[in-house]
């Protein structure tokens, strides 16, 4: 395992699978700029040196929210820095080359909770709390919480939460449909690792074509996404991975997978 410290995050490796965790826990991982800029930084390392990113938080908290006390030092926002305080990045993530799976440990909100949407599959611990508490500020999510929360669960449900800015507990999420699965505690981060390592063992030429269909259904029509679903697939006809993969099926052995 090598690991690399940045002020806000660490960045560590296992094998292929790349650990980020959000390290700032005496402010329970509140996403201020310095660590902002942190996170860009490791996402473009990792995106060249890994074939799956977690992300997670150290302390009682996954991210608690933008730095509500930089918030505070702006007294108006034109929409280009406004996107710089979470959106860009949370892009970012989301079109990724790699999977990107949120270890949520425990309170994901505001700015958190936009975080984890932001990632392919969310796995929770049991003491995990999500919420979109921003109207208590008299704001609203500013980096995706209107957007990516109604896609996950509903617009009646995205409502209740962004309206009242309610905190739900893990089990609440994974009936909402905002979490993938829900784990003890003491099992979150090997779990998040089973997963990982799972998705690091295919074809990572595959794995991207599988992550950019799935994001397409998000922007594009159906029959319009089912014209894009086809380009990517019959591009991987052109891999060697693709042969390699359907060979190995039929002489009954393991894959041997090259990412092209
Ligand atoms: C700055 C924060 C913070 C935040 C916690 N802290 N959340 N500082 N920004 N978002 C700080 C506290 O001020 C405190 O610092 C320390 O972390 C510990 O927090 P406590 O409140 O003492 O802990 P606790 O009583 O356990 O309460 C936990 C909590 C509460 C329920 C999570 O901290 C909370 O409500 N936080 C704010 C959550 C929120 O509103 N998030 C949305 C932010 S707006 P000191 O120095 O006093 O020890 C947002 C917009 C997104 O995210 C825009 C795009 C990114």
């Amino acid at each position: 395992m090598s690991s690399k410290s940045f002020e806000r995050i660490r960045l560590d490796y296992d094998g292929d699978v790349a650990i980020l965790t959000l390290n700032r826990p005496e402010k329970l991982n509140a996403l201020d700029s310095k660590t902002r800029m942190e996170l860009k930084q490791a996402l473009d390392e990792v995106e060249q040196k890994a074939r799956v990113l977690i992300i997670t938080g150290s302390g009682k908290a996954f991210a608690a929210g933008a730095d509500i006390n930089e918030l505070l030092q702006r007294t108006s926002l034109d929409s280009m820095e406004a996107a710089k305080l979470g959106s860009e990045l949370f892009n970012r993530i989301e079109e990724l080359d790699i999977p990107v799976i949120a270890a949520i440990n425990g309170y994901a909100l505001g700015g958190g909770c936009e975080l984890a949407m932001a990632c392919d599959i969310r796995i929770a611990s049991r003491r995990a709390k999500f919420g979109q508490p921003e109207i208590n500020l008299a704001l609203i999510p500013g980096a995706g919480g209107t957007q990516r929360l109604p896609r996950l669960v509903g617009i009646g449900m995205a409502k209740k939460l962004i309206l009242t800015g309610e905190i739900i507990d893990a089990e609440t999420a994974l009936r909402i449909g905002l979490v993938e699965e829900v784990v003890e505690e003491d099992r979150l981060m090997d779990r998040a690792a089973e997963i990982a390592e799972k998705i690091a063992e295919k074809s990572p030429v595959a794995v991207k074509f599988a992550k950019k269909a799935i994001n397409s259904a998000r922007s594009m029509s159906l029959p319009d996404g089912l014209k894009y679903e086809l380009t990517l697939f019959s591009m991987l006809f052109s891999t060697h991975d693709a042969r390699e993969g359907m060979r190995a099926f039929l002489e009954k052995r393991k894959p041997e997978f090259r990412g092209n």
